[in-house]
């Protein structure tokens, strides 16, 4: 692993996606920004955290000659190993909201945007951009976001916090690597929001209705029972979960 220190960039993800390009590419390499000035989201949203106080960086993994079954697993190896290094600083109520949130309680403290970078059909490498609510104790606006600090009152230690996070993450990847990708998608599925309970949706045509989570499948699509048991298949453009 090298860690890559920068005070401003535009995005981590798009200088590792850079530097892929560049042929310097080790696996492994973090880049870690105080600020960006374009921190991106998933489906094109803004990703905005105040300059030094929360984690924004971005991890290359490489795949040379291993071909990734199937690319959800990214996000749940990445996912649960945000989950495990929050658990284990003892962040109350955890969990993860399809397909790679971390709440705590009903609050979103952490996002990720996966950026993959193909070769044919297979992954050559992923561009991992982790956003983790740390210090930053003000949100302006937002409503159902958190940072660690406002939930237990500490102040943290970034780097701490990123090594952990780090230790994590290689080993989920070394799960994935050895063929035991069933055993995360149960860890997974265990810590989803609201899997199991009746839950409001809105779909792409802005039309609400209820629904009960029920699983993910290989592919990462959202699988939801509807009323008199029809089960239908969703990709995060298609529906949003409301409450
Ligand atoms: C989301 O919308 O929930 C995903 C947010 C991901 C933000 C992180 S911050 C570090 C990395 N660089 C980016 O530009 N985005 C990701």
């Amino acid at each position: 692993m090298q860690i890559i220190k920068l005070d401003a960039i535009d995005s981590t993800n798009l200088y590792l996606k850079n530097l892929m390009s560049s042929l310097q590419a080790r696996d492994y390499t973090v880049v870690v920004a105080n600020t960006q000035t374009k921190g991106r989201g998933q489906m094109g949203t803004i990703w905005d955290s105040e300059s030094g106080k929360n984690l924004t960086f971005s991890v290359l993994k490489l795949f040379k000659t291993f071909e990734v079954k199937h690319q959800f697993l990214l996000n749940i190896a990445t996912s649960l190993a945000v989950y495990t290094t929050l658990n284990d600083m003892q962040i109350p109520d955890l969990k993860i909201k399809w397909p790679n949130d971390i709440l705590s309680g009903n609050n979103k403290i952490c996002g990720i945007l996966i950026e993959n970078i193909l070769s044919g059909t297979k992954i050559q490498a992923s561009v991992i951009g982790i956003g983790l609510n740390i210090n930053q104790i003000e949100f302006n606006n937002l409503v159902n976001v958190s940072s660690l600090k406002l939930l237990t009152g500490i102040h943290y230690n970034l780097d701490e916090v990123l090594l952990n996070f780090m230790k994590n993450l290689e080993q989920l990847f070394e799960t994935i690597l050895t063929g035991k990708e069933l055993e995360l998608k149960q860890l997974y599925l265990k810590v989803l929001f609201k899997k199991d309970k009746v839950s409001t949706f809105k779909n792409d045509a802005d039309q609400m209705f209820t629904g009960i989570i029920r699983n993910v499948n290989d592919n990462g699509k959202l699988l939801v029972e509807k009323e008199d048991e029809i089960f239908q298949e969703f990709d995060l453009k298609e529906i949003k979960l409301l409450y």
